[in-house]
């Protein structure tokens, strides 16, 4: 049987440049859906899925990210004092919820590169990887629908996601033969596609992976953009092992995207009781 998924790898050193001047001062993993940032969905779909240990790769000033997995006892006591309890247990519920570690990517070198810096503290198990750009919004978390496979197969399972033709460019793209309705069996994976894409699947960030994953990193040789690309190792990873995909069932929603951080936040707002109403009438009335 497979060795169940406890660690998760969140990739969080990126400048955020697509978000200036909101991501000047303040990491865009922090920018709220709603009133919850980002990452916090993203760290509650893996302690959904069963991650207790969440590998934050940060770089220099992301340090307010792990801020908002510590324990702020003088916000709890406020809280508390002025019979806020509710509130104050939800802050301590967000601090222990999972345990958050960092470690530095020092130099900006690609999403491969990022992953690798894991290594060490992801060790001899399988793991998965989170990117915080993609929001997933679905009945069984995501993470879990790929370990499920994972454990179910046995092989590395990654999300993938059919996307329209003209948008292949913009991510993995894989492509290969159909075990069933939502499982393929991944036989060409190509980073953005400038053109002849295999397939219009597009590779969404979640990775669920065996630890071999960091070896084949460290062959890995500058891909697209002159980065060091995950995409390439998992197409190692398909020749020399097999490699899956998956097609999960649930809405995602692109945050590294200002529309797509629009809808975001838009859709999330609808699903809360005391804002679907007045919104939906806001809404109506600007259209
Ligand atoms: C990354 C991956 C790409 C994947 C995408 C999903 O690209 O390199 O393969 O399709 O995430 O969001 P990025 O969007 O970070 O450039």
């Amino acid at each position: 049987m497979s060795k169940p998924i406890r660690k998760a790898v969140i990739p969080a050193a990126g400048l955020g440049t697509r978000f200036l001047p909101a991501t000047k001062a303040v990491p865009k993993e922090l920018l709220p859906i709603v009133d919850t940032p980002t990452i916090q969905y993203i760290v509650e779909e893996a302690v959904a899925a069963g991650v207790h240990d969440v590998i934050l790769i940060c770089a220099r000033g992301k340090d307010s990210i792990v801020d908002h997995f510590d324990i702020a006892a003088e916000l709890e006591a406020t809280l508390e004092r002025s019979g806020k309890t509710e509130l104050r247990k939800e802050m301590r519920r967000i601090a222990q919820m999972a345990q958050v570690v960092t470690v530095r990517q020092q130099e900006p070198l690609g999403l491969g590169h990022a992953v690798l810096c894991a290594k060490a503290l992801v060790g001899d198990e399988p793991f998965v990887v989170m990117l915080g750009d993609d929001i997933i919004d679905a009945r069984v978390p995501a993470t879990r629908q790929l370990a499920d496979c994972w454990e179910r197969h046995g092989l590395a399972t990654i999300a993938l996601m059919e996307v329209p033709p003209a948008e292949t460019s913009m991510y993995g793209i894989a492509a290969g033969r159909a075990l069933d309705e939502r499982t393929t069996r991944i036989e060409r994976l190509v980073e953005k596609p400038k053109v002849n894409p295999p397939s219009n699947l597009a590779v969404i960030g979640r990775y669920v992976l065996p630890p071999r994953i960091f070896e084949l990193l460290e062959q890995v040789t500058p891909g697209v953009g002159g980065e060091i690309q995950l995409t390439d190792a998992l197409a190692m990873l398909a020749r020399e092992e097999g490699l899956l995909g998956y097609r999960f069932e649930g809405d995602r929603y692109d945050a590294g995207d200002r529309l797509g951080y629009l809808k975001a936040n838009i859709a999330f707002a609808m699903k809360r009781p005391e804002l679907a109403g007045p919104l939906r009438q806001y809404l109506g009335e600007l259209l």
